[in-house]
């Protein structure tokens, strides 16, 4: 493994982009190979079985690329696959569920934490096992919303279908007077500002990006491979399924960083 290797970052679409955000911010100097798996987005619906298969996948995939290490960008394989595949690779991997956990325990007053994610997710009670390790005292209230990932997916992040969808998750968590509200799928962030708008500037928004990739710095610089070559660094995006949707609505969220997308069936 070499300083100069890529990371690899991987969700069902475009929703480990927020994660990349954050590592342009905070990790400038490295190069990464996203990989969104749009041929099985939403992910929130599949089966754990199914999630297992997708994962070895796309980790073959990237191992083959030679990655230095793995951002696992998407809530739902952080805590359904991610915990049965620690240990099974020879690169690190980390995932968003306990970079929230930490956050979320920073942020919260008084100790009521709200969690938005997918429902295969909400199924794992990841997140309220992980707040909940580290203060006992926190209580957690899950929340599946089903119709965000579509709505991202589509470019759509305002507008009344949008919420209405926001009134009807957010409403019940904000009935049991949390005060902080963890965005548990990487699509989330996207919508932060909607989300905002209903929930009131109060309420403290948890995105984990942020603290997802200043694990991955504390990794790189342990193993001392953080990329200090000073070269341009190469990004490169690849799909599963429909590149152009992708290129599109990563192009809107993203910016003119995503030059190109490689289609790679995994089947
Ligand atoms: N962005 C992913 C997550 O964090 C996947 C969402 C989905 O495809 O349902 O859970």
């Amino acid at each position: 493994m070499e300083k100069e290797s890529p990371i690899g970052i991987f969700d069902s679409g475009v929703g480990g982009l927020t994660v990349v955000k954050s590592l342009l911010e905070q990790l400038p100097g490295e190069s990464f190979i996203y990989f969104g798996d749009t041929a099985h987005v939403p992910y929130g619906s599949k089966t754990e079985e199914q999630l297992m298969s997708y994962a070895r996948s796309i980790l073959h995939f990237l191992r083959n690329k030679g990655v230095k290490a793995v951002v696992v960008a998407c809530g739902t394989h952080s805590s359904v696959t991610l915990p049965r595949l620690e240990g099974q690779y020879d690169f690190p991997m980390l995932g968003v569920v306990k970079a929230a956990a930490r956050s979320a325990n920073r942020l919260s007053r008084n100790l009521r934490i709200g969690v938005m994610a997918t429902q295969a997710t909400v199924n794992s009670q990841a997140y309220t096992r992980e707040i909940t390790n580290i203060n006992p005292r926190c209580q957690v209230f899950e929340a599946a919303c089903r119709k965000f990932v579509p709505l991202v997916e589509s470019g759509i992040l305002e507008g009344e279908e949008v919420q209405d969808a926001i009134r009807e998750y957010t409403a019940p968590l904000l009935e049991n007077r949390v005060d902080s509200l963890v965005l548990g799928c990487t699509h989330y962030p996207f919508l932060a500002p909607a989300i905002k708008d209903f929930a009131g500037c109060e309420i403290e928004l948890v995105d984990p990006s942020f603290e997802t990739i200043e694990e991955l710095r504390q990794i790189l610089m342990r193993d001392d491979l953080i990329n200090d070559s000073g070269k341009t660094p190469v990004r490169q995006f690849y799909v599963s399924g429909n590149d152009e949707s992708f290129y599109k609505v990563g192009r809107l969220l993203l910016g003119d960083l995503i030059k190109s997308v490689k289609l790679e069936s995994l089947d």
